[in-house]
């Protein structure tokens, strides 16, 4: 195993009604003025913001509130909730909502500590944050992981650049997880936000690190095999409780940290690969990745092979072909195959853009520069190999 350092500090309250508590936690952490942080529709819908006004009113917790953040959610948002914050003397942030409402959160606490300064840098590699303002959630989609991660993903409008800043300052203090707050969400939501989490565990799964981690691996498939078999069952029958909080669940585990214990950091090529696309053709996260990952894999999986063969065989369920090349390729097809029982895209065309080779070009050069040159741990890419890559996927 790596030397690691492991760091959950948010607190997690899961089950039914945990909304109504929501005041009475802000006040145990100390907040005294708090900005609701929402998206477009719904959680005013569902009632939700209404919900949350009422436990924070209850608690004597004062806020102001903000709605209007989007999926990939935007700079120009986040400037606005700065100063909206600034004006109003906000102390903490808590955001209802998804990944997308929760980057934007974090994004609005890093700025209120350094008014004085641009926030994109962050997002630029410009600088680090000196501090940031203190962010909790109250989740409505089980995807990307960011009521517990250290990661905030921000995109510059003006630019089409979609970048991440990760800290772990960020880390929300605390999180409700019901449930049953998921239960609004249109399918295709709930089957990107399941192909978002098994990349989380994917991206730490695929390293070319040598060493046993019999642990780590052995929680990260069974993470990855709890999600499949509940995705699945929620695609017949999105209201099931069980199948909404184990996919929940699963979903905060996988961006942690806890299924990187040990490894080599992991390899995260997908994801900087679909944050170009996002970037561009403002495409839904996890649709995104599910539309790239078997080309990556048929583009990486010689550099890999021992890693291939184990997901086949642990996760995918495959039996070992002839040789470990054609079960790593049997195990990258029955993947392709859960994609598609989920209608998950499994390439670009059904994702629904085409991009020009001119735009493939003009996303590997970002993508390269982004990562400053290359990336990759299954193999390591550079910019003509994520050209190619997404080449393959058209
Ligand atoms: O805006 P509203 O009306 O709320 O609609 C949202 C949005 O359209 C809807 N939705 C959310 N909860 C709902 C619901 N609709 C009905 N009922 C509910 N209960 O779902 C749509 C997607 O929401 P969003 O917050 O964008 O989803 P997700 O959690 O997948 O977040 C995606 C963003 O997170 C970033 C992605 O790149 C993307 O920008 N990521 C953030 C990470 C992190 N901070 O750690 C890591 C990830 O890898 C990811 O990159
Ligand atoms: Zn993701």
């Amino acid at each position: 195993m790596e030397n690691f350092i492991y760091y959950t500090p948010t607190k997690v309250v899961f089950g039914r009604g945990g909304a109504d508590q929501t005041g009475e936690l802000l006040k145990q952490a100390g907040a005294a003025k708090v900005l609701i942080h929402y998206g477009g529709q719904s959680a005013v819908k569902s009632g939700l913001i209404d919900r949350t006004k009422a436990a924070l009113d209850k608690a004597g917790v004062a806020h102001v509130e903000l709605g209007g953040v989007v999926p990939n959610p935007r700079l120009s948002k986040v400037r606005e909730g700065i100063a909206l914050c600034k004006e109003a003397g906000v102390d903490f942030i808590l955001a209802v909502g998804g990944g997308s409402v929760i980057d934007s959160s974090k994004a609005i606490a890093y700025g209120l500590r350094d008014p004085d300064r641009d926030v994109w840098e962050l997002y630029q590699g410009l600088r680090r944050a000196s501090s940031c303002l203190p962010v909790a959630a109250v989740l409505t989609i089980a995807a990307a992981g960011s009521e517990m991660s250290n990661s905030c993903v921000i995109t510059n409008e003006q630019t089409g650049e979609k970048r991440a800043y990760n800290d772990d300052i960020s880390r929300p203090r605390f999180t409700v997880m019901d449930p049953e707050l998921t239960m609004t969400l249109p399918d295709y939501q709930t089957q990107s936000g399941c192909a978002d989490i098994m990349m989380h565990t994917m991206e730490r799964y695929f390293t070319s690190a040598e060493h046993p981690m019999e642990l780590t691996d052995t929680m990260a498939e069974a993470l990855l095999r709890t999600v499949m078999k509940y995705a699945e069952v929620l695609h017949q029958d999105p209201k099931n409780y069980e199948a909404r909080a184990e996919v929940m669940w699963a979903g905060s585990l996988s961006h942690n940290g806890l299924t990187g214990c040990g490894t080599d950091g992991g390899d995260w090529a997908t994801h900087m690969l679909e944050h170009e696309l996002g970037g561009m053709f403002d495409v839904t996260h996890g649709a995104g990745l599910a539309a790239i990952w078997s080309s990556w894999a048929r583009y990486v999986y010689r550099d890999c092979l021992p890693r291939f063969v184990k997901y086949a065989v642990n996760v995918m369920g495959v039996a070992p072909g002839a040789s470990d090349e054609e079960t790593a390729l049997k195990g990258i097809a029955a993947m392709e195959d859960f994609y598609r029982r989920i209608a998950m895209p499994t390439n670009l065309r059904e994702l629904g853009i085409a991009p020009t080779e001119e735009q493939i070009l003009h996303m590997a050069r970002s993508c390269a520069r982004a990562a400053g040159g290359s990336k990759g741990s299954a193999r390591v890419l550079h910019e003509e190999d994520m050209a190619a890559i997404y080449r393959m996927a058209l």
